[in-house]
């Protein structure tokens, strides 16, 4: 990829550049809980986004996308957003950049992804990560780390319509090889977990499946979720996030909230819980409890919150009745993949069965992806 990235850039601009790179993620537990101020446990991984790039000493930004085959030039303010959607990534992250007063002006950039798109590995995330990390380099503001993460945060809220949490930038700009991060959304607090399951694997099942509407009906989720806090918040003023309230004090205002925004916030109280659990069980090196968690979240991310689809619910199908330790829908959900914790043992069963079965019912084969835990956003030597 690098020598691709390499040889266009010297085409179109005649020169070399530094070289930069973040990475996708995967997460092992809490899901839909980073806005509503819960935990997470998610690590990069080793598909990412790569580019190289070079201030151009102009107010222009020239940027070359290899997987796209496209060129597109737009200017630093905020009339200049271009059209072209992976675009909009870019010059989100320097608009949020300015906004946070960091003094950039023009550059040339050429970059390539190997991070799935729509399997909910969070390629977007990385895109960001790696312009937030390169024009904090390049142009030496001194921005730190979480400030990294919220530029690309921000981005998907004002520039590209995706009312997500923090869980995927931290995860790109803070990810550690070897290590899965528990971050608490509320306080930013974090703590790595060195994680290498003995005699498991960590195996994503990809179903291919994009749903079109995903960003819609992610922001609904996370509207049902503000009505619910709000409504439990009148009785219990400690209530900021979902996270802080219990699920008697959700029973209190049964009756004053929908039954679908019930479902979403009885789900999310849960989740909250069950990533404290995986930690607790990690720390006895207990898979099997992770592994239990794994399909309460996958039931309740289905049946509660709504966020699974057929395809996805056959896979986790599959993977309890082939006896694996720990399965569900990973990400947003909506389609993408399912995380599975399987025994070394049963690893080849496993994929043979999910890819026939899978592929006699839908039609098309699933694509497996091995976890590899990598750092997160940097400059390459
Ligand atoms: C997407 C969002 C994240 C998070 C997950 C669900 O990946 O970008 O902020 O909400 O969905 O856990």
């Amino acid at each position: 990829m690098r020598a691709k990235i390499a040889e266009k850039f010297k085409t179109l601009f005649g020169e070399d550049g530094d070289f930069f790179a973040s990475a996708g993620r995967i997460n092992l537990i809490g899901e839909h809980t980073d806005y509503n101020g819960g935990f997470v446990f998610p690590g990069a991984v080793d598909k990412g986004i790569m580019a190289e790039i070079r201030p151009n000493g102009t107010e222009k930004v020239c940027v070359y996308s290899i997987d796209m085959d496209e060129y597109v030039e737009f200017g630093l303010k905020e009339e200049d957003a271009p059209a072209q959607s992976w675009a909009r990534y870019v010059f989100g992250v320097c608009r949020e950049t300015i906004k946070r007063g960091g003094n950039i002006s023009g550059f040339n950039a050429v970059f390539a992804g190997d991070v799935p798109l729509g399997a909910g590995m969070s390629s977007s995330a990385a895109l960001e990560s790696t312009f937030a990390f390169a024009l904090n380099y390049l142009f030496d503001l001194k921005i730190d780390k979480f400030e990294l993460a919220r530029i690309g945060q921000s981005t998907e809220h004002n520039y590209c319509g995706v009312k997500c949490g923090i869980m995927d930038q931290f995860a790109s700009v803070f990810g550690k090889a070897g290590n899965l991060i528990r971050l608490d959304c509320k306080t930013m607090e974090y703590k790595y977990y060195p994680f290498h399951p003995d005699g498991y694997r960590l195996v994503l099942v990809d179903s291919a499946v994009k749903h079109e509407l995903a960003s819609s009906a992610y922001n609904k989720r996370r509207e049902s979720c503000e009505r619910a806090a709000a409504a439990i918040r009148r009785n219990h003023p400690e209530v900021e996030f979902l996270r802080d309230a219990r699920m008697e004090w959700l029973e209190e205002v049964k009756a004053d909230i929908t039954e679908e925004d019930y479902m979403r916030a009885e789900y999310v109280i849960d989740e909250v819980q069950r990533v404290l659990d995986v930690c607790d069980a990690l720390e006895r090196d207990d898979y099997e409890t992770v592994g239990e968690k794994m399909y309460e979240t996958h039931y309740g991310m289905s049946k509660l919150y709504e966020v699974s689809c057929e395809e996805l619910d056959f896979l986790n199908d599959l993977a309890r009745e082939c006896g694996v330790t720990g399965s569900r829908v990973m990400g947003g959900g909506f389609g993408g993949c399912t995380i599975n914790l399987v025994r070394n043992e049963l690893y080849d069963k496993f994929i043979d069965r999910a890819k026939s079965s899978f592929t006699e019912k839908f039609g098309h084969s699933p694509k497996i992806y091995d976890v590899v835990i990598s750092d997160g956003a940097r400059k390459l030597q």
